[in-house]
């Protein structure tokens, strides 16, 4: 008959289970803040310029590869002034956000803040900057 012990999970084992479980709330939580720093609360701070550079690079390049180099158009729609007029900053925040339901849209929440995404969303509207 086996021991009671056998059926128990041998310690470092335990502890690895555990560090493994903490990673991954530790990321989540990181995550989230990251994303959704301001829902409900005042409104997030504007990225500063060395994230604003990044986020340039980012839109010309991987939103490039759908909207455009230009971001005149693609496969996805044109992101140009002209295009957005009807927009609001609000409504194109939430669509890279949370990108669109039965297109290949991503959401972007796992890689722009709220600051994030309103930012791209205003040089959008206005002319967005090249990438230097
Ligand atoms: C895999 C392709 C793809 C990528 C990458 C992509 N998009 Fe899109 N995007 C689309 C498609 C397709 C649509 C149209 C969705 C629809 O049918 O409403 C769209 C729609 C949008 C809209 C809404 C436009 C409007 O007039 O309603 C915005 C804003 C937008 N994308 C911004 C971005 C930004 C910013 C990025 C990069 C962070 C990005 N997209 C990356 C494919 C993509």
């Amino acid at each position: 008959m086996a021991r009671r012990d056998d059926y128990i999970l041998p310690h470092p084992f335990k502890l690895l289970l555990l560090t493994v479980a903490m990673a991954a709330l530790t990321l989540a939580v990181t995550l989230a803040q990251a994303a959704g720093q301001g829902a409900g609360g005042p409104p997030a701070m504007a990225p500063g310029a060395e994230r604003q550079k990044q986020l340039v690079q980012m839109v010309r390049h991987d939103c490039g590869s759908c909207h455009g180099l230009t971001l005149a158009g693609g496969l996805g729609p044109a992101l140009t002034p002209a295009a957005l007029a009807h927009q609001s900053p609000h409504y194109l925040k939430l669509a890279i956000l949370h990108g669109r339901d039965n297109s290949p849209m991503p959401a972007w929440y796992p890689l722009l803040s709220e600051a994030d995404a309103a930012w791209i969303a205003e040089q959008l509207l206005g002319g967005f900057p090249d990438a230097r």
